[in-house]
Formats: C-alpha cells, structure tokens, sequence
C-alpha cells in the first residue's frame, strides 16, 4: 500500500458547528486525508453549506446523517444526499429491507452508471448493548444482529456498513470482500483513547479489513492536524505492505 492509498482511507470526523472551523480544517487537512465527515451536528447547524466548505477546498465528504423513516422520506432524503455530490451516506439498517431497497433503488434509477455516492447502513450503534436491545424487544446477541443486519444491507443494495472494529472480521466474513467497511473508534498508537474503549490501532482495523477509519480528535486535537494525519498514513502504510 502507497502513502496515497493510505491517506484515502482516512475520514476526519469535522466534529464541529461553525463554518469557519470548517473552512480551516478543509483548508488545512484536503491534502492529507482522504475525506471528511459531516455529521448531525453539523449538519443541523449550517445545513448543505458545510458539505460545499469541504468541497470548496477539493475534498470529498462522507454525509454521516443516518436516515431513518417510511421507505419515500428515505429514498427522497438520500436523493437529496445524493445530489450535493457527497461520496457515501447513510441510514439505519434497522429501518428494514424495504426501507433500504427503496433508497437504493431510487437512487440508481436517477444516477444510472453515473458516479453516485456509495450507501452505508448503520447496523447496531456501538452505543447500544444487550441490555439496550432487550429494552426493545430483541432477544438477539449484540453481534448476531449485527451480522444479520449487515446481510440484509446487502441484500437490499446497500454498498457497506458503518461498524466498530471489532466487528470487521464478522462482517467481512459474512458479506464478502467488495462490502464496503467504515469504521471509527481507532486510534493511532500516538494518540490518547479519549472516551473511546473498545479502540483498534489504524493497522489493526485496516488488517481486519476496514475500508475506511473515521478519525476525529487525534487529528483535531494535533498540535499540527496535517502532520498527525500523515502519521497515521505513515502507520497504515508500513503496517500493511
Ligand atoms: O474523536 P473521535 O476519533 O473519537 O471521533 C470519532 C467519530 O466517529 C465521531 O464523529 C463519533 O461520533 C463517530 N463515531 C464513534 N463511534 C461510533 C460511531 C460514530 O466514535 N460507534
């Protein structure tokens, strides 16, 4: 793996909800990561205007909005997505199949072979634990819906899933080496954990078989953003030759 394929594996979660703090972190980190991540927060606080900062500065945008509702508001949310010109985006699997077909499809009919972004979907978030899920009514292991989940995404067009690292090898396992794998809660062997527990290094999740790490405050937090983004690449490459 070359420093550039390294670096496109990087998404730098934009954990911010001012538009200049975006301005500068586009500004500073387009070269050296391969895409940035808007969030709710974000989103919420200066809506498309935050994905048209980073793509200002060249840079490629992961729309982590996590869409769930009725198959139409959906399929319509994710054209809308679709059409402020982000590379992936995503919704909840726990939506159900029909939910996800219906994206899916609506957004292929409009795109065609045209470039289009690829479609993630949430499984279980890494917030949630068996004791959450009885709440609701699943009798299911955190990791049995989480492979279930991820088989249905699949089936219903979707290009990957968005999960916690250590979940990579299950998933990957289950769908196949083309099903894209987004994951956060990875720190480099640098940074400090931060609230994040159940971490993987970038190496680590990379060799799992992560596609994509989203990375936020050990990148934010860097005395120097760019040259910690490099580090990590830096560490990435040599890890997996
Ligand atoms: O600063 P840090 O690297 O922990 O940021 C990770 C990003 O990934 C944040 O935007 C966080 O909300 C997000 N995330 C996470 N764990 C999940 C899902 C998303 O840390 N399970």
């Amino acid at each position: 793996m070359n420093q550039e394929d390294a670096r496109n594996k990087i998404i730098f979660a934009l954990d911010l909800n001012d538009l200049s703090e975006i301005d500068r972190y586009a500004g500073m980190l387009s070269g050296s990561v391969g895409m940035f991540k808007v969030g709710k927060e974000l989103f919420t606080s200066c809506g498309p205007q935050a994905v048209k900062a980073v793509q200002n500065h060249g840079g490629q945008v992961f729309l982590d909005l996590k869409y769930h509702d009725i198959p139409n508001t959906v399929a319509n949310a994710m054209l809308s997505a679709a059409r402020l010109g982000v590379q992936l985006v995503n919704l909840h699997a726990l939506g159900g199949g029909e939910m996800m077909e219906s994206a899916a499809n609506a957004v292929q009919k409009e795109f065609g072979n045209s470039e289009r972004p690829k479609l993630l979907a949430v499984t279980i978030l890494t917030s949630s634990t068996e004791a959450t899920l009885r709440q609701i009514g699943i009798e299911y292991s955190v990791q049995e819906m989480v492979v279930r989940l991820a088989r249905l995404a699949k089936e219903s067009g979707m290009d990957g899933v968005v999960a916690s690292p250590l979940e990579i090898e299950l998933i990957r396992k289950a769908c196949g080496p083309d099903f894209l794998i987004v994951t956060p809660g990875v720190r480099p062997s640098f940074a400090a954990a931060d609230d994040q527990k159940r971490i993987m290094t970038p190496v680590e999740a990379v060799k799992a078989g992560a596609d994509y790490l989203v990375i936020g405050r050990p990148i934010a937090r860097a005395a120097d953003p760019a040259k910690a983004s490099q580090l990590i690449a830096g560490e990435i490459m040599a890890g997996c030759i």
